[in-house]
């Protein structure tokens, strides 16, 4: 069977390395899985006022992660953590109390940075919260990304030696969705 991957990118920017590296990880992937980008930045913020009476992006996004089997999280780092939007959307599909759509999915997280740590300090704070809200993470491989130039060639493919990487990456994460889907 078919497992459909929510994919959530921590970043809002139209020319991001992240965004650019989810596509380039997508088109690797095996015909088990199938990747779809669930979008986080019409999300309001969260307040808990509105908990039971979410308004109707909120909704759309609730049901976008609770209709997928697993959800890959591709993020920057931002001041040494994730940004801020993510954190939203990971509150958004927390509540209300008992109603988290995250509750048991499996995921995975990878990232791109300028910086030479590859959003390492982003991913382990993300690692925290995820498990938190009881998401079985794949912990191996790690990919901490540093954005070089000639990482992506011109159509937004990766070059031969990342592409390898890549490409396991995503072979292993199917095959963690199919251990642990519910
Ligand atoms: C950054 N950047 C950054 N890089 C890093 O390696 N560690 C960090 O802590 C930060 N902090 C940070 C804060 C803010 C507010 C911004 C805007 C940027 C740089 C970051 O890696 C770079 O902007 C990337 O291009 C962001 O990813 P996208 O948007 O290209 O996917």
């Amino acid at each position: 069977s078919q497992y459909q991957i929510a994919v959530i990118v921590g970043s809002l920017r139209k020319e991001s390395f992240n965004r650019q590296l989810a596509h380039a990880l997508i088109k690797l992937a095996p015909a088990q899985v199938q990747f779809k980008e669930v979008a986080i930045g019409e999300l309001p913020l969260y307040n808990q006022d509105a908990d039971g009476h979410e308004v109707a992006v909120v909704k759309q996004f609730r049901d976008a992660i609770r209709s997928a089997d697993a959800v890959l999280f591709v993020t920057p780092e931002y001041n040494r953590s994730m940004p801020g939007v993510l954190k939203n959307a990971l509150d958004q599909g927390s509540r209300p109390y008992g109603h988290s759509v995250w509750d048991g999915k499996p995921a995975a997280v990878i990232g791109m940075s300028v910086g030479a740590i590859g959003t390492a300090l982003a991913q382990q704070h993300l690692r925290n919260v995820l498990a938190y809200l009881n998401m079985p993470t794949l912990g191996q491989p790690e990919m901490f990304l540093q954005a070089k130039e000639g990482f992506f060639n011109a159509d937004g493919s990766v070059g031969e030696q990342s592409r390898a990487f890549l490409q396991k990456f995503v072979e292993l994460f199917a095959g963690w969705v199919a251990q642990h889907k519910r």
